[in-house]
């Protein structure tokens, strides 16, 4: 039995168009997709304005893009933990500047970079680099 639908040529167009809806959907609804990308938290959402507009990016680089000054982001939860990246921040570290933010402001800039932390790993990085010899 032949079908309107593969016989005519808008019925051919129609049916492609039905069958590239239909891979969206399952491309949309698959659990891969939400896998690999994590939710951020509301209050990791405003922590991201803070990141802004303290304009720590021009410092820190995430995933390799931004500033060099200062160390790669990502990963820095993990490896330190939330306590360590709160002190910095409030603190300050040789060369990196105190900041004072309230506090709600600094528990959001944590969660921001909690959820960084989250999305992947950034490869190179190693505790301390190694010192041969003296600097002269
Ligand atoms: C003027 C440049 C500069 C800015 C702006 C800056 N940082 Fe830093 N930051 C640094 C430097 C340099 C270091 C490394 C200090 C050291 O090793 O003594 C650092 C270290 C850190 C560390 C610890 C990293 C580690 O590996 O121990 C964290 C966390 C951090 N900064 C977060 C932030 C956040 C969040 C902001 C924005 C609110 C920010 N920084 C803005 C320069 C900066």
């Amino acid at each position: 039995m032949r079908s309107v639908l593969t016989e005519s040529p808008t019925g051919r167009v129609i049916l492609v168009f039905v069958v590239y809806l239909a891979i969206g959907v399952l491309v949309f609804v698959s659990p891969g997709r939400t896998k690999s990308e994590p939710e951020p938290s509301h209050s990791a959402i405003r922590g991201s304005i803070v990141w802004r507009r303290e304009n720590c990016l021009s410092c820190h680089a995430i995933y390799g893009l931004g500033g060099h000054s200062g160390p790669d982001i990502v990963n820095i939860v993990s490896l330190y933990g939330d306590a360590y990246v709160r002190h910095v921040v409030t603190n300050g570290m040789i060369a990196m500047p105190a900041f004072e933010l309230p506090e709600h402001e600094v528990d959001d800039l944590a969660a921001y970079l909690q959820h960084l932390d989250s999305t992947g790993v950034y490869p190179i990085r190693k505790k301390a680099p190694p010192v041969f010899g003296e600097i002269r």
